[in-house]
């Protein structure tokens, strides 16, 4: 079973690969598998997801914590991210043994940036995103063949300073830079809905033809990539920042 949470489709990418390779089924991460999930048959669990600021997104650990799993199976980590991760597998690890399960392996997956809602932060150019592309392909293949044989490793790009990152940066991101409040549609809003439809956490209505943001963001950016008119600002820091959505399929 992959157990997968995407916003602009990356992890979504790497879990359809990696369910076609190892021949598993896909359970999304999303607002109804969050109220409800009852899994009683499964050969192994594959945990995939993007990494935010050095950490495993808030909205996957809730999920950890929520999901009835009636099986006693290896379990399985694989990332996807714009560079590097921090100790985000440790942060996985964690997790997973507060609920007394067994992480037998972590993998990461250099993938195209979707993070633009800091200053200095912004999209890859789009040569750097084909290569990140064109290199996942091998990569995910890799990973899939060391999910298959049951290797216990930890093969992913921590990056530098990464105690800081995940043990620090991490907390005190989820802390004051994961705002719904911060989202606003700008004039250039034509009211098609395709942010309210995106949002895997149906966190966005449409009022009078406009989005509104609530509280269970994910800030998962995808109400801000996938808008056809650039119309979705994260305060001023989206300012002159580009968009990327993953290709249907690699
Ligand atoms: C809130 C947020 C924080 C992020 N933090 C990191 C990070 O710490 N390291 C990194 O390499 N990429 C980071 N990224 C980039 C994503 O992990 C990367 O683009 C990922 O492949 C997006 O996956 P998705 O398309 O499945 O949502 C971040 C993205 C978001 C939205």
């Amino acid at each position: 079973m992959i157990f997968w949470f995407s916003g602009t489709g990356n992890s979504r990418l790497v879990a359809k690969r990696l369910s076609d390779k190892l021949d598993e089924p896909m359970l999304e991460i999303n607002a109804l598998t969050l109220a409800h999930c009852h899994v009683t048959d499964a050969e192994r669990i594959v945990w995939v997801f993007p990494i935010y600021s050095w950490g495993v997104p808030p909205v996957v650990r809730r999920f950890m914590g929520r999901v009835q799993l009636d099986c006693d199976v290896p379990h399985h980590m694989v990332c996807s991210c714009g560079d590097d991760i921090g100790l985000a597998n440790a942060m996985w690890r964690g997790d997973l043994a507060a609920r007394g399960w067994k992480g037998v392996s972590s993998h990461s997956v250099q993938m195209p940036n979707n993070y633009v809602s800091l200053p200095g932060f912004d999209v890859d150019s789009p040569r750097v995103e084909q290569s990140k592309l064109e290199a996942a392909v091998a990569r995910i293949d890799a990973v899939a063949r060391d999910i298959a044989g049951g290797r216990c490793i930890d093969d992913v790009v921590p990056g530098s300073i990464a105690w800081i990152k995940t043990k620090v940066i991490y907390p005190l991101f989820v802390k004051y830079e994961m705002n719904p409040g911060r989202f606003k549609a700008t004039d250039a809003c034509v009211g098609c809905s395709k942010c309210a439809r995106i949002c895997p956490l149906n966190n966005i209505e449409m009022k009078h033809s406009r989005p509104e943001w609530g509280r269970e963001c994910a800030m998962c950016l995808a109400c801000y990539h996938v808008c056809p008119n650039h119309a979705v600002a994260y305060g001023k820091r989206t300012e002159g920042k580009g968009q990327y959505m993953a290709p249907s399929d690699l």
